[in-house]
C-alpha cells in the first residue's frame, strides 16, 4: 500500500513505498497465462531443453576446458562438480521463480518482485555482462574454431587481419561479426525458426561430445589422471571459477517464459534437466580427454578436444569433425544468448527503465525486430575488435552477481508472498538458497581484484543510468503515484 506525505488534498502525493512489483502484476502485464505482448507460445518441453543446452554448451567446454585443466589438473572434474553445485543450488531458485513468475525478464523480473526496482535495474545491467558481453566473447571463440575447421578440411586459414581484433594481431574479426549477423536474421524471422535451428544445433553438439567421449575412453589409462590435484585446493578453486563459464546460460530458459506453451510446468523441469545433463557431459568429456592424453597435454592447448581425437585416432579427420561440432555449438550459444538478451531488454523497456524501442514487437514476425538489431549491432563491435579473454571474467562475475540476487529474491518472496502459486519449491528451504548465495559469493571472490574493480566501475555506470533515466521514467512509479492520487482525499 503506497504511503504519502504532506497535507491531504493540498499537494500531489509523494510516494515513499519501495518500488517493488508484485508477482501478480508482473504476470498480468506479460500476459503469462495467454499470449504475451504479441509473442507466440510455440516452445514445448523438448524445445526448452534444447534451448537451454543451446545456451550453455559452447566456448566453455570446447575452448575453456584447457584453461580449467591448467589450473586444476585432472581435479578439474572436481572443479566441474563444484561449479555445477553452484549452478544446481541456484537452478532450484530459478526453477521456483521461473515457474511462479513466467515472464521474459528472468532474474531481472525476479529481482523486481523480490528486491525492488533499484536492485532489479542493477541485475538487468549485470545481465548485459552475462548475455550481451558473452555474445561478443563467444562469437570471438567461434571465429577461432572456424579457422580450425577451415584448416583441417581445406588446409587454409583466414588472414589474421580479418579474423582477429587489434589486441590479437589482426584488424577486425569478420567471422565473429558474421555469426552475430546470422543470429540476428534468425531471431528477427521468428522464434519458431530460431527454436528449430536451436534444437537441431543442440542435438548435433551433444552427439559430437558423446562421440568424443566414446573415442577418448577407448584410450583411457588410469595413470594419466595422476597426480590428480597438482595445484591442491587453490588450483581446484581457480579451476572452478574458470569452469563456471561453461555453465553460464542455463537461466536463459526462464527468458522464454512468454513463448513457452506451458511455462509453469515446463520451465522448472527444463532447467533441472539441462543442468543435470550438462554436468554429466562435462565430467565425461574431461575424464575422457584427461584419461586419454593426460593433464599436461590438455592444459592451455588451443582446440584441445580436436587434439585429443587426433592423438587417439592417429588421423586428422576426427579433429575436423570436433571442430565442426564446436562451430555449431558456439553458434547456437550466440543465438540462444542473443535471444535472452532481447527478451530481458524487452522487460526492462516495458517497465520504462530503458527506452521504449526495446519493447516493440513487429506484428508481421511477432519478434522484437528493432531491439534485436540494436543488440546485434552494439555487441558486434566488441566482437570485431576485442580479444576473447578480455571479457570472460567480467562476464563470470556479472553472472554470479545476478545468481546471488536470485537466491536472495527467493528468500524475500517466500516471506513477502507466502501464498504465491509455486509449481516448484526449492528443496531444503532456506538452506539451499543460502548455500547457493554462499557459493556465488565465493566464486565472485575468486575472480580476483582486477575483475572486482572493473565490475565496481560497471555497477557505478549502471547506477548513474538508473538515476538519470530509469528512476524518472519508471512505469511502476507512475502507476503507484496515480494509485496514491486516487486514494488521496480531494480538497473541497
Ligand atoms: N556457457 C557458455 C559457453 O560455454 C557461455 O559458451
Amino acid at each position: 500500500m503506497p504511503s504519502t506525505t504532506g497535507a491531504p488534498g493540498t499537494r500531489a502525493p509523494r510516494v515513499t513505498t519501495p518500488r517493488i512489483k508484485s508477482p501478480a502484476l508482473l504476470v498480468a502485464e506479460s500476459g503469462a497465462d495467454r499470449e504475451g505482448h504479441g509473442l507466440r507460445r510455440t516452445m514445448g518441453l523438448f524445445q526448452l531443453i534444447c534451448f537451454g543446452v543451446g545456451a550453455i554448451v559452447g566456448t566453455g567446454i570446447f575452448v575453456g576446458l584447457s584453461d580449467s585443466v591448467a589450473q586444476a589438473g585432472p581435479a578439474v572434474v572436481v572443479s566441474f562438480l563444484l561449479a555445477a553445485l553452484t549452478c544446481v543450488l541456484t537452478a532450484f531458485a530459478f526453477a521456483e521463480l521461473g515457474g511462479a513468475i513466467p515472464v521474459a525478464g528472468s532474474s531481472y523480473s525476479f529481482a523486481y518482485a523480490g528486491l525492488g526496482e533499484t536492485t532489479a535495474f542493477l541485475v538487468g545491467w549485470c545481465l548485459l555482462l552475462e548475455y550481451g558481453v558473452s555474445v561478443s566473447a563467444v562469437a570471438v571463440g567461434w571465429s577461432q574454431y572456424v579457422n580450425e575447421l577451415l584448416n583441417s578440411v581445406l588446409g587454409i586459414r583466414l588472414p589474421a587481419a580479418l579474423s582477429a581484433g587489434p589486441g590479437e594481431g589482426g584488424l577486425v574479426n569478420l567471422p565473429a561479426v558474421l555469426v552475430i549477423a546470422l543470429a540476428c536474421v534468425l531471431l528477427v524471422r521468428g522464434v519458431r525458426e530460431s527454436a528449430r535451428a536451436t534444437a537441431a544445433m543442440a542435438v548435433l553438439k551433444l552427439a559430437v561430445l558423446v562421440a568424443f567421449c566414446a573415442i577418448g575412453f577407448t584410450a583411457f589409462r588410469d595413470g594419466n589422471l595422476s597426480p590428480f590435484s597438482p595445484a591442491g585446493l587453490g588450483g581446484i578453486g581457480a579451476g572452478t571459477t574458470a569452469a563456471f563459464f561453461s555453465y553460464i546460460g542455463f537461466d536463459a530458459i526462464t527468458t522464454a517464459g512468454e513463448e513457452a506453451k506451458n511455462p509453469r510446468r515446463d520451465i522448472p523441469v527444463a532447467i533441472l534437466v539441462c543442468i543435470g545433463l550438462v554436468t554429466l557431459l562435462y565430467c565425461a568429456v574431461a575424464l575422457a580427454a584427461l584419461g586419454a592424453v593426460g593433464g599436461d597435454a590438455v592444459a592451455d592447448r588451443p582446440a584441445a578436444l580436436s587434439y585429443v581425437v587426433n592423438e587417439v585416432t592417429g588421423a586428422t579427420i576426427g579433429g575436423g569433425i570436433v571442430a565442426f561440432g564446436a562451430v555449431v555449438a558456439i553458434a547456437s550459444v550466440v543465438l540462444a544468448v542473443m535471444y535472452g538478451q532481447t527478451r530481458i531488454l524487452m522487460s526492462m523497456s516495458r517497465d520504462g527503465l530503458i527506452p521504449g524501442v526495446f519493447e516493440k514487437v513487429s506484428p508481421r514476425t511477432a519478434t522484437p525486430v528493432a531491439g534485436t538489431l540494436i543488440v546485434g549491432v552494439v555487441f558486434a563491435v566488441p566482437a570485431a575488435f576485442a580479444p576473447l579473454d578480455a571479457v570472460v571474467n567480467l562476464c563470470t562475475i556479472g553472472t554470479l552477481a545476478t545468481m546471488a540476487a536470485v537466491n536472495v529474491a527467493v528468500l524475500a518472496l517466500r516471506r513477502r508472498e507466502p501464498g504465491l502459486a509455486r509449481t516448484f519449491r526449492v528443496p531444503l528451504y532456506p538452506v539451499t538458497p543460502l548455500l547457493g548465495l554462499g557459493f556465488c559469493l565465493y566464486l565472485m571472490y575468486e575472480t580476483g581484484a582486477g575483475t572486482w574493480i572493473r565490475f565496481a566501475v560497471f555497477l557505478a555506470a549502471g547506477l548513474a543510468l538508473y538515476a538519470g533515466y530509469g528512476r524518472r521514467n519508471s512505469r511502476l512509479a507512475r502507476l503507484t503515484a496515480s494509485d496514491a492520487a486516487e486514494r488521496e482525499p480531494q480538497a473541497v
